[in-house]
């Protein structure tokens, strides 16, 4: 089994409660969603969360897939009612331009440019023509800024806006979202609420490029 999907099997059971339960997790989580409310609008629309995890936005789609049983088990169990099995985002089994949109959170920054530009082609196989694929990445910009050293594939790759343009020449960026300008969860919690709308507003200005994450809505030519 791939490293990656080895990790997250192991600790499938804990994934959200661990990563998304703490303020610094609730407050990305809840940014995203809130893009997500945003972009997804069509209720009409075949939706493919790739990969779903343990289902954190499958209440967004109809299909999830992921590379982990437990993963799968986990999701499956929740959402028994939506299409969810294993596979990899590289060569998921899906038919050609039989999806709208494509959902994928929390991945891409594991990868590396091979990995995601393989991943790419398959989205652009599966995708409708003007089908979008919505995900995030940390900033390589603010990376750079703040002197970030990798240590492992944890979370450690990041991309520019010129650099995601580059990724796959059949997609085009519509649209780009920053989120956590400021570190929200470092902030003491009475004033915080101040900082999220300054937040809010840097993220969203200029000057989106150096938030921490941000996230894209690629568009198939
Ligand atoms: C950090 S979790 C993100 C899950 C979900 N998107 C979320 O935001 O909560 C990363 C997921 O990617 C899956 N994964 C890693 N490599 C994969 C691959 N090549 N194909 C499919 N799934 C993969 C892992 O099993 C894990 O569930």
């Amino acid at each position: 089994m791939d490293e990656i999907v080895g990790f997250y099997d192991e600790l499938a059971a804990t994934y959200e409660s661990d990563r998304f339960e703490n303020s610094y997790g609730k407050f990305i989580d809840e940014q995203e969603r809130k893009i997500l409310h945003r972009l997804l609008t069509h209720s009409e629309e075949r939706i493919l969360d790739m990969p779903c995890g343990s289902g954190r936005f499958l209440n967004f789609a109809q299909i999830g897939i992921d590379g982990s049983k437990e993963m799968v088990r986990i999701s499956s169990a929740k959402f028994p009612n939506k299409h969810i099995f294993q596979a990899d985002a590289e060569n998921t089994g899906l038919e050609d331009h039989s999806i709208d949109t494509i959902i994928s959170f929390h991945f891409f920054m594991h990868l590396d440019e091979v990995k995601v530009k393989r991943i790419l082609q398959e989205c652009e196989r599966i995708l409708k023509p003007k089908g979008r694929i919505i995900f995030d990445i940390p900033s390589a910009k603010r990376r750079k800024l703040i002197q970030y050293k990798r240590t492992n594939w944890h979370g450690g790759f990041s991309l520019n806006n010129e650099a995601v343009r580059e990724l796959n020449p059949n997609f085009e960026i519509r649209q780009n979202f920053g989120i956590l300008f400021v570190p929200i969860h470092r902030i003491p919690k009475r004033i915080r609420p101040l900082f999220r709308t300054i937040d809010r507003i840097l993220s969203n200005s200029f000057l989106k490029e150096y938030s921490s994450y941000q996230i894209f809505e690629l568009v198939k030519k």
